[in-house]
């Protein structure tokens, strides 16, 4: 159970504690800020309101912890995080179960997000071992005007203090995601968890902790956006900021100073199905797609469309799938579970009326209890309404007939975002051109939008975000490059004697 056994040392009294210099700490605001939970909206856990004096122990700590931490062995880093993995899988019920009450995520998704997690951690600490464990070493002469007199070394070196800011769909996969590139690459951490998810990334942190990293590498400080959100991100011990989020990220890099950016700020993700589609096909990868944790991944697919031609029949194939959707709590694993906030949901209502009153076929009644609020797919949505361009973040997928490949074209790459986009069709050469054509960071060719596997580029293209994730990216984006030039007093050259003579 959460909060329990192990992970007793993390909870005081109702409040959990945040994590520094290697301790469980209670912060002295004595202040704590409360979690709802999306199913009963009522307050489920609580975590300390952390202070900006805690914010700048923490990151001393972590400027500290780091400059050892650098010099510790690769492969002792790795074992570290391989220990990591396995007392993370090991617990992934107690984690799993503070997903299910934070953020609403059906009971098996939130244990496969540990489970991925320990697989992502495992997974970097192999790749940092390998791809930090070589460098480059370059001759002079290649570059016009120069003799071999130079011979250049160059390593990859940490950068220093990441700061990780995951969202709270995936509080703790997204946090592992940044977490474990930055140890392997020889830096260290401050986490800034997600209100609605931290409790769940407070338990991911105390694996980590019972790991047995050194104290001041990992931080966790949790509290308030309003006190501590911007003092963070503009913070001058911080080297590198990792967000994953909605726009806030844009703020965040307008502020943030010279320093190295990774960011995901969601997507509108077109998916444009072709009259030779496998039509079923289709059908289940928009109902994965667009309805897997209620909506709430930026990759899902957040607007079809669809040529004329085959639009009524799939609009029916995806209808009659939809009326197969369990909708009720988490605890149950229904496919549609409450959206993370009532404020959500109000955004999310409010993209419903604006559609309903320009016209939009509704293909199932709008429902609504609470946070909870059942699929719903739109037809005959119209550039005009709101949800053709907003994202939803909910279970509302809008459907746009095209009369031609250029329209589809055309009204993705209008939208603002460009993370991923994906195309059904059985011609591989017509897919081809669309994925060109299409300006977003990845194109899927007859399967939805996805991050995973977790170690293949992530990327979003213009508000979607900034750099490239995914586990070798990551580690890379976490190091910069460090040269040693060797100059020789007279050019050498290597004559080789590579082959035996005959003679
Ligand atoms: O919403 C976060 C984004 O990274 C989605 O990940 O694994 O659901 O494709 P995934």
């Amino acid at each position: 159970m959460a909060g329990t056994g192990v992970f007793a040392e993390i909870l005081d009294g109702d409040v959990y504690k945040y994590y520094a210099d290697g301790e469980w700490k209670k912060s002295s605001s004595g202040k704590a800020v409360a979690i709802i939970n999306p199913t009963t909206r009522k307050t489920q856990y609580k975590v300390q309101a952390c202070t900006q004096e805690e914010v700048n122990k923490a990151m001393e700590s972590a400027k500290a912890a780091q400059k050892s931490w650098a010099k510790t062995p690769l492969w002792k880093r790795a074992e570290l995080l391989h220990k990591a993995a396995a007392i993370l899988k090991e617990h992934k019920a107690p984690i799993a179960e503070c997903l299910v009450k934070e953020i609403a995520k059906p009971a098996k998704d939130a244990v496969t997000e540990v489970v991925r997690s320990g697989d992502l951690v495992s997974y970097t600490a192999e790749e940092g071992v390998r791809i930090l464990g070589e460098g480059k070493f370059l001759v002079s002469d290649s570059f016009p005007g120069n003799e071999r007199t130079k011979y250049c070394l160059t390593s990859k070196i940490p950068l220093g203090v990441i700061l990780a800011i995951p969202p709270f769909n995936y509080p703790v996969n997204l946090a592992v995601s940044k977490i474990a590139p930055a140890l392997i690459a020889g830096n260290s951490l401050v986490l800034k968890p997600p209100t609605q998810g931290a409790v769940s990334a407070l338990h991911m942190v105390h694996c980590f902790h019972l790991a047995g990293f050194p104290k001041g590498l990992i931080s966790c400080v949790t509290g308030k956006g309003s006190e501590i959100g911007d003092f963070l991100t503009m913070h001058p011990g911080v080297n590198c900021i990792s967000f994953t989020g909605g726009d806030t990220g844009i703020a965040i890099s307008k502020k943030a100073g010279m320093i190295p950016l990774q960011m995901e700020l969601g997507g509108k993700d077109a998916c444009i199905v072709l009259e030779d589609a496998d039509l079923d096909l289709v059908a289940s990868n928009i109902i994965k797609g667009g309805f897997s944790y209620s909506g709430q991944r930026c990759t899902a697919v957040k607007v079809v469309l669809v040529m004329e031609s085959v639009a009524d029949a799939l609009v029916e194939k995806v209808k009659a799938k939809i009326a197969k959707l369990t909708v009720g709590p988490p605890e149950d694993d229904c496919d549609i579970t409450p959206v993370v906030s009532e404020s959500s949901a109000n955004f999310i209502e409010g993209l419903v009326k604006d559609a309903k009153e320009k016209g939009a076929t509704f293909c199932q009644d709008y429902k609504r209890d609470g946070n909870l609020i059942w699929p719903l797919l739109l037809d005959d949505v119209r550039p005009d309404m709101r949800i053709a361009w907003e994202e939803p973040f909910g279970p509302v997928l809008p459907v746009i007939r095209i009369n031609s490949i250029e329209e589809g074209i055309h009204h993705c790459n209008a939208s603002n975002f460009g993370l991923q986009g994906c195309v059904f069709t059985k011609d591989v050469n017509k897919a081809i051109l669309i994925s060109d054509a299409m300006e977003t960071g990845t194109v899927q060719i007859n399967s939805a939008p996805a991050r995973g596997p977790d170690h293949f580029p992530f990327q979003g293209l213009k508000d979607s975000g900034i750099g490239s994730q995914g586990v070798t990216n990551s580690i890379n984006m976490m190091t910069k490059i460090k040269s040693t030039v060797i100059n020789l007093p007279t050019p050498s050259y290597t004559l080789g004697n590579g082959g035996h003579s005959k003679l």
